[in-house]
């Protein structure tokens, strides 16, 4: 597949994605979304890490307003529902990804782009990045996965209080909420997005995929559910490792290689 709106690099086991769509801010079309989608697909087994970014002044402001929601409908609901099927395969398969998915953002992100960035499992933000949840402003409610990105990456009242005004926020407020992992000074975007990267990707990497689907689920579990599911799941995790973890991991504390308080053990 050819790609129009997006760029696709890998270097060093870190796959690139950028929206490459400066002049609509990198709003999300149909074609977009499918080949942000076609990229994860391609490059999921020769990386340890995946970056996802946008170009120019936007993360992603969100769905193409205008072809989303004013063109398709002249298109007829059929047009507007497989628009919103495609969307959704983007999102979903950067949610079940089975690498570290890294969001990136410098500057705008609103409605689908702030999904897109909850999808992934971190986002690195600069402060003065502006993010908001405005479909209220033009008079519906966040859908399409917005909705519940805004109530599980923020608590209840905040979600409430952003869905229902439209209000923007910065990415430092970002940071306070919840919502972002980190917001930084621009000038610190690239070096502080480098090193999460990097001790991502020194991680063993059967026990980063099982980290994040297993936190996922217990998320939504009563305690004794979680402790029945996390031994399970361990034993499955340490089954597909080949006892790495113990032959590595444990063994070269054995020989006092590694603080493992303090740092990763030498895959
Ligand atoms: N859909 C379609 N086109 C868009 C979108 C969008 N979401 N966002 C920006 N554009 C277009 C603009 O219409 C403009 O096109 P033009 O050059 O043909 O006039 C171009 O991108 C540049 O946009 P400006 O508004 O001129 O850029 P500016 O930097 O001044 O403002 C901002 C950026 C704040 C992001 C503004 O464009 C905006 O409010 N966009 C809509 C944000 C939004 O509410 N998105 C929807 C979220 S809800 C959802 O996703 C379902």
């Amino acid at each position: 597949m050819e790609y129009e709106y997006i760029e696709l690099s890998v270097e060093d086991d870190v796959g690139k994605i950028t929206l490459d769509r400066a002049e609509k801010r990198n709003a999300i079309v149909p074609e977009l979304a499918l080949e942000v989608t076609d990229a994860l697909e391609r490059i999921e087994d020769e990386i340890r890490v995946l970056v996802l970014e946008g170009n120019g002044s936007a993360f992603c402001a969100g769905m193409d307003l205008e072809k989303r929601f004013y063109e398709t409908r002249q298109e007829g609901p059929r047009a507007f529902y497989e628009a919103g099927r495609k969307t959704g395969s983007m999102f979903t398969t950067l949610f079940d990804y089975n690498r570290p998915t890294v969001a990136k953002i410098d500057g705008w992100t609103f409605g689908a782009g702030y999904c897109l960035q909850a999808v992934c499992d971190f986002a690195v933000t600069t402060e003065e990045s502006v993010f908001g949840l405005s479909e209220i402003n033009f008079g519906i409610i966040p859908g399409g996965g917005a909705m519940w990105a805004a109530v599980n990456t923020m608590n209840r009242r905040k979600a409430l209080y952003y869905t229902s005004t439209g209000e923007s926020f910065t990415g430092a407020t970002a940071e306070e909420l919840g919502a972002v992992t980190t917001a930084v000074p621009e000038d610190k975007l690239e070096e502080t997005t480098d090193e999460l990267i990097e001790s991502l990707a020194e991680k063993n990497p059967i026990a980063m995929q099982f980290n994040t689907a297993v936190l996922e689920r217990v998320r939504y579990m009563d305690f004794h559910e979680a402790l029945d599911y996390e031994r399970g799941k361990s034993e499955e995790m340490k089954y597909y490792q080949q006892d790495e973890w113990v032959d590595e991991g444990i063994g070269q504390f054995k020989e006092r290689e590694y603080k493992p308080g303090l740092e990763s053990y030498d895959e």
